[in-house]
């Protein structure tokens, strides 16, 4: 009787499963790459004292529901994660690396350890990535920042970041227009390589260890509105190529160990708004050109060896 009851109810329990299976309508347009992947990223939390994935990621309901995730209409793949702060710790699972639709992941803002998984250079539509204000260590993977083709923005700031910047970065990130390291423990020289990042716009470097020459090539990156590099242990001259980049509107080259004399083709930059340079060793005259930049606003050239008014 009782082994009867006990088969029945498997029977039924079997039944309901697959009737539940086909009527929800949720667990089949879910892939399950995804969902493996969002679990095994859901794992490598260690803590979730807000709740926002023990309360809202439940395994029966569409992950497309989860919070922080987005899917596309058509194929409800994920293309969007965002977790920013959420007080979440734990690692960063490279499971993540398996779902392959995501455009944006944004982790900013939570108590990430660890280092960035490899495999996020698997995602080849991968867009924006802000992992920013976290305590991420070791170095950015080298895959990162030099082989993702459709990457536009990654922002890194505030973490403990590490190593150097690979001497091939942007060999094959063409699209990449805001790169932002600050204030992290990365070491070296700025790579000339950062040239063939013909889209960059906003680079920050700033608040970290980089050493030797501001390279000439960064001159190349016409399109740069940014360029942050103060705080750091760069030396030699300020290259002139970079006061030929017409469309910055900041300079921050400020508490470096810069030498020699401010170049004087400061004219071509029509739009620049902010220039310091301040705790150099600057020496020579403040060029007369300064007095021509018509859209300045900020300008800090104290602690340097410079003579002449301005
Ligand atoms: C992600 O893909 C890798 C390689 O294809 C596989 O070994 C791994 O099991 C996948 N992870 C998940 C959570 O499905
Ligand atoms: C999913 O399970 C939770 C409990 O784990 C329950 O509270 C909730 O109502 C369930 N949701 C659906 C849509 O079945
Ligand atoms: C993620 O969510 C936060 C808070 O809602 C928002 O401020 C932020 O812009 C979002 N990030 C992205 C990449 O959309
Ligand atoms: C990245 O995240 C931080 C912290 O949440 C936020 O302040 C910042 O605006 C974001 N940056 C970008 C470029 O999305
Ligand atoms: C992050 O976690 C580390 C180690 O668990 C801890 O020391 C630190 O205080 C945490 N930071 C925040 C902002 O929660
Ligand atoms: C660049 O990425 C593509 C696609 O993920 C991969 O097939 C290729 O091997 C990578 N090349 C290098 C040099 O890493
Ligand atoms: C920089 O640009 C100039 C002309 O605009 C070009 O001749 C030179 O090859 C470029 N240098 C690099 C390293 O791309
Ligand atoms: C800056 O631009 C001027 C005029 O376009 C050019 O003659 C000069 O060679 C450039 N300098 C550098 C260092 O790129
Ligand atoms: C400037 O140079 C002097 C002597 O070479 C050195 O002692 C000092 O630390 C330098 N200052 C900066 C801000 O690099």
């Amino acid at each position: 009787m009782e082994t009867s009851f006990h088969s029945f109810s498997l029977k039924l329990l079997i039944v309901l499963n697959i009737f539940f299976t086909l009527s929800s309508s949720a667990p089949l347009t879910d892939f399950t790459t995804d969902r493996d992947a969002l679990l095994a990223f859901k794992k490598a939390i260690t803590a979730d004292t807000s709740g926002a994935l023990s309360k809202k990621w439940l395994t029966n309901t569409s992950i497309c529901d989860w919070a922080g995730v987005s899917c596309g209409i058509k194929h409800q793949r994920v293309t969007a994660l965002n977790l920013s702060n959420l007080a979440l710790h734990g690692i960063l699972s490279p499971h993540l690396g398996n779902l392959t639709f995501l455009q944006s992941l944004d982790v900013s803002s939570n108590n990430f350890t660890g280092v960035l998984p490899g495999e996020l250079s698997k995602l080849l539509r991968l867009k924006h990535v802000n992992a920013s204000s976290n305590n991420f260590i070791g170095e950015i993977p080298r895959g990162i920042l030099t082989n993702m083709s459709a990457l536009e923005e990654i922002v890194l700031n505030h973490n403990k970041l590490s190593g150097e910047l690979p001497s091939d970065i942007c060999n094959n990130t063409p699209k990449l227009k805001i790169l932002f390291l600050r204030d992290n423990q990365i070491y070296g020289n700025i790579p000339t390589s950062m040239c063939k990042c013909r889209e960059m716009e906003e680079l920050s470097l700033s608040q970290n260890h980089f050493n030797g020459n501001i390279p000439t090539e960064i001159g190349n990156l016409s399109m740069l509105t940014i360029l942050s590099i103060h705080d750091n242990h760069l030396q030699g001259n300020i290259p002139s190529s970079i006061f030929n980049i017409s469309s910055l509107e900041l300079i921050y080259l400020d508490h470096n160990s810069i030498s020699g004399s401010i170049p004087m083709n400061l004219d071509n930059l029509v739009n620049l708004k902010e220039l310091c340079l301040n705790t150099n060793n600057l020496t020579g005259e403040v060029p007369k050109q300064i007095g021509h930049l018509i859209s300045l606003k900020y300008l800090s050239l104290f602690e340097n060896i410079l003579t002449g008014m301005i």
